[in-house]
């Protein structure tokens, strides 16, 4: 990643939460997959990242790291797994152990990317919107006072160590800024287009989401697709029309003369 920071080509990053997924990404051709915590509310029916568990993250990592052998794998460290250097070495570790190449967490806790560092892992960090921390709104960096904070928290983490730090809603001019300014590969979601990289979740590019974002570009119908196919499907059943001949198998007359003997 900062081998494509320091060439000026850009980084592209979406999430996946599911082995055919991951496979179909790593074919058109992802830098990397991020199995962000928006596993609860895009695949797991949760209200709120806040639900989300270690053990949840763990078993998407896993997933997504069987569909997706060699690709680059960043894992969302979730809420409240990360609160202190040595939870979230702990946490980080059982990440690593589920296929994670780099951890991730929201907000600015230099001495925890450090400690992570220094015991081996690429750390990426999450500014802006935070949305395990949806809270704190002040976060986003929307005044002068707010964007000099957010770009010191920048650059504050950039100097205990961490590889990439992913910008989320945050203005155009400050995410320019930190991107100048920090030797990490900065990795932006609505946060205009002079990051390092660009990340979105897999369900709203592809149109799975109902809601539509202003971050976001719709690049595929994926849901109406989804649902074209199983109404196709429903109406063929009902209609007698599936299965048909080609889709089961026949008993051999012997075998059929023998079977109607015995029943
Ligand atoms: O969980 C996630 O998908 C994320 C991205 C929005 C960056 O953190
Ligand atoms: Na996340």
């Amino acid at each position: 990643m900062l081998e494509k920071k320091r060439r000026g080509e850009k980084i592209v990053v979406v999430t996946a939460y599911d082995a055919p997924t991951a496979r179909i990404e790593v074919e058109a051709g992802v830098d990397a997959i991020l199995v962000g915590d928006s596993v609860g509310v895009n695949i797991l029916g949760y209200a709120h990242e806040r639900e989300v568990t270690l053990a949840d993250m763990a078993h998407h990592i896993g997933a997504v790291r069987r569909g997706a052998p060699g690709v680059y794998l960043i894992g969302d460290l979730p809420y409240a797994t990360y609160d202190t250097p040595a939870q979230a070495l702990a946490s980080s570790r059982r990440l690593r152990d589920a296929g994670a190449d780099c951890v991730k967490f929201e907000g600015a806790q230099p001495d925890v990317v450090a400690a992570l560092t220094a015991a081996g892992f690429d750390v990426c960090g999450h500014l802006g919107l935070e949305s395990q921390h949806q809270d704190v709104k002040r976060r986003q960096g929307k005044t002068a006072e707010a964007a000099a904070r957010l770009y010191a928290d920048a650059l504050a983490a950039d100097a205990a160590g961490q590889k990439l730090l992913v910008l989320e809603l945050v203005p155009d001019e400050l995410a320019d800024a930190i991107t100048r300014a920090v030797t990490a590969a900065t990795i932006g979601i609505g946060a205009g287009p002079r990051t390092d990289g660009q990340v979105l979740v897999v369900n709203d590019l592809a149109g799975v989401t109902p809601r539509d974002f202003r971050h976001n570009r719709r690049y595929g119908q994926i849901g109406a697709a989804l649902r074209d196919a199983v109404g196709a499907y429903a109406a063929e059943v009902r209609a007698g029309a599936f299965p048909g001949p080609a889709h089961g198998f026949h008993l051999a007359d012997e075998e059929r003369a023998g079977f109607e003997r015995l029943i």
